[in-house]
């Protein structure tokens, strides 16, 4: 019996299913014929991924008459580059892409934002397929069409908008998985669950740290995605809900950029970031205590940084977080956005957001 979900990502003429499943690598064949309609293609991956699950991939097309050639870059965030943007454009025009061709993105998000950027911006887009091989990846950053890289102004301040037309995430994909990556992306599924799905967040607690394998996980990614492509659907260019996606991000974004390069996974920033939303919604007198409670009992019973002072560097700048705070490039006149909760699953963008009373929360814990 074929256990794979699929969901539809509801964008019109740019409507795509996500695959979700033990096996949906071996389910996907049947439709890549029609995506990869001249039987060729590319597959960008990266140095930890190929020995791993490039040969995989190749024989899947191979029996679907698929021939494809791959380019393998390093692992790791630094390859989300101008420089490697230029390596991929380069290899896509030199080997004849067309519109209607699909290049595919085997790998973590790393992978998926910069193949999808090279895709956007080759001959003004052309297609590309996602296969995340990370949890992060198959949970959050292969759906949703954000591509992009970084600059040293910032994380993902150049990029587009550009959706793929099928996302495989295979979850035997993760048994490969370290435990810390595992971990690192389950934030983004707690994320999910407390914006907005108290019955997934129940069932995780429930499940405590079986959360993080089995029927469990499985049910969580395809619950995670659907909550995802349903906000996407409903605001794909993020005017509106779907900063909503960014509940720990605006805290997480500024524990990433201040840290060490590498000290921090971006999921142990999120979750220590999600903490410090729902703990300065307490502050604020809009959540109860015991849901922050709840909230950072499950992020310890996961492993995860339950608050900052969990996280593996403690040297930090309240100014200078609060000023990677007011960067942020989903603020708008110049005030910090956040994203507060009412509770757990309920989730709300709070504009108006006071400096000095922020810095002070922050203060008290650091
Ligand atoms: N586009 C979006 O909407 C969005 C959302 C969230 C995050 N992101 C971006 O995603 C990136 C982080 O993604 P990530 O956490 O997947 O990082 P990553 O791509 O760097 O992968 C993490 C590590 O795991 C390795 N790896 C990948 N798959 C593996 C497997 N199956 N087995 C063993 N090792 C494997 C990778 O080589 C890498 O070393 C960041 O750049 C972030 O900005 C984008």
């Amino acid at each position: 019996m074929s256990h794979i979900q699929t969901i539809s990502v509801g964008l019109g003429d740019r409507s795509y299913d996500v695959l979700i499943g033990d096996g949906a690598l071996t389910e996907s064949v049947k439709r890549l014929p029609a995506l990869i309609p001249r039987g060729k293609t590319i597959i960008i991956t990266d140095e930890t991924v190929a020995p791993l699950h490039l040969a995989t991939i190749i024989k899947i097309l191979a029996d679907a008459d698929i021939a494809a050639r791959a380019i393998v870059l390093p692992s790791g965030e630094a390859t989300k580059s101008f420089g490697q943007l230029e390596t991929l454009v380069n290899a896509f025009l030199e080997s004849g892409m067309e519109r209607s061709d699909a290049v595919i993105a085997l790998g973590g998000g790393v992978i998926g934002d910069l193949v999808g950027f090279a895709a956007a911006v080759t001959k003004r887009g052309i297609n590309f397929i996602q296969i995340p091989t990370t949890l992060l990846s198959q949970v959050d950053s292969s759906v949703g069409g954000k591509t992009g890289i970084n600059t040293r102004h910032g994380k993902n301040f150049v990029g587009s908008f550009h959706q793929p037309c099928l996302v495989i995430a295979d979850t035997m994909m993760l048994e490969t998985l370290p435990d810390r990556e595992r971990r690192s992306g389950y934030a983004e599924i707690i994320k999910a669950a407390l914006i907005g799905d108290y019955d997934l967040f129940d069932r995780l607690e429930a499940a405590g740290a079986h959360a993080l394998s089995g029927d469990t996980l499985r049910d969580a990614v395809a619950d995670a995605v659907s909550f995802k492509a349903q906000i996407v659907a409903d605001d794909e260019r993020e005017q509106g809900v779907r900063a909503l996606l960014n509940l720990g991000h605006t805290f997480g974004h500024a524990f990433e950029a201040t840290a060490p390069k590498d000290i921090i996974r971006h999921g142990e920033a999120v979750a220590a970031g999600i903490s410090m939303a729902f703990r300065y919604s307490v502050h604020l007198g809009v959540c109860p205590s015991k849901d922050a409670d709840r909230v950072e009992a499950h992020l310890r019973t996961i492993g995860l940084p339950d608050g900052p002072k969990a996280l593996a560097y403690s040297n930090w700048n309240t100014a200078d977080l609060v000023a990677k705070m007011r960067d942020d490039k989903k603020n708008s006149g110049g005030r910090i956005t956040l994203v507060l909760a009412r509770g757990i699953a309920k989730a709300y963008i709070e504009s108006d957001t006071s400096e000095d009373d922020l810095a002070k929360f922050m203060e008290t814990r650091l």
